[in-house]
């Protein structure tokens, strides 16, 4: 089946046709840069841009960087907080003239990398942590997704986790991959005590550059890179589009 997935992020919208019986992209992806300020008609315009682009009719699934319960968004870390209590579905509808869900983007890049990637067939604990604007977290247990996680926001010295250990916070502050991996070893650890978990898989744009930090984590939890790298969030979204019973 195709549907057509769109990762929603603070710096950038990007769209693909998804083929969601293998995780394959079918045409090439489109991405234009998130709106600012990144308020609700502003984002849904530029949805709508990307659904013509391909000029999409069918099931179309869209990540959100923020808590969606239901919809609604819930929160705005790195969006405009006038997003906060918007019905996302529908302002997206609207602009798009066609039904569309909406999936927190760590629980879409997870339900992704859990299917085609390096979570395939793992059974018990697994959590995947994104690293990149902020830190997004998704838990699965036995490959059933638990939504809406916010590991990133934790609280590590006094400050939320993704204020300390994201993938942006590396770059702004210039931190060396030492020092960076030091903060993420602190992050992932206490995220350790809490869960016990089997796995950790981190992705986000930084997971290209995994062989520069995880081999400096030291944890008793397996940590591996993912393995979709940019587009786990689209096909993730593609996925959801299929709705819960549907996915495959
Ligand atoms: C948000 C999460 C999101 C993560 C990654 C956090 O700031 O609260 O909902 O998944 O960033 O974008």
């Amino acid at each position: 089946m195709r549907t057509l997935g769109i990762d929603i992020g603070g710096s950038g919208i990007k769209g693909a046709i998804v083929e969601t019986h293998s995780g394959k992209l079918i045409a090439e992806r489109y991405r234009l840069p998130t709106p600012q300020p990144s308020k609700p008609k502003a984002v849904a315009r530029t949805v709508a841009e990307i659904v013509a682009h391909f000029e999409w009719r069918g099931p179309i699934g869209c990540t959100f960087p923020a808590i969606v319960h239901h919809g609604v968004i819930l929160s705005a870390a790195n969006v405009h907080k006038a997003w906060i209590g918007a019905d996302c579905r529908r302002v997206l509808r609207e602009a798009i003239k066609q039904p569309v869900t909406v999936t927190n983007d760590a629980d879409a890049a997870g339900v992704a990398e859990m299917k085609f990637g390096a979570g395939k067939g793992k059974h018990g604990l697994v959590i995947m942590i994104t690293l990149g604007t902020g830190i997004g977290g998704a838990i699965f247990y036995n490959g059933v997704l638990v939504p809406n996680a916010e590991l990133g926001h934790l609280q590590i010295r006094g400050v939320d986790a993704e204020a300390r250990a994201a993938a942006r916070v590396r770059t702004e502050e210039n931190l060396s991959w030492k020092r960076y991996a030091r903060r993420l070893n602190e992050y992932l650890s206490y995220v350790e005590f809490l869960f016990t978990p089997d796995l950790f898989i981190i992705g986000g744009g930084i997971s290209a550059d995994h062989r520069k930090f995880l081999p400096l984590l030291s944890l008793r939890t397996k940590v591996v890179p993912a393995r979709l790298r940019n587009d786990a969030g689209i096909i993730g979204a593609g996925m959801m589009a299929l709705g819960p019973r549907r996915r495959t």
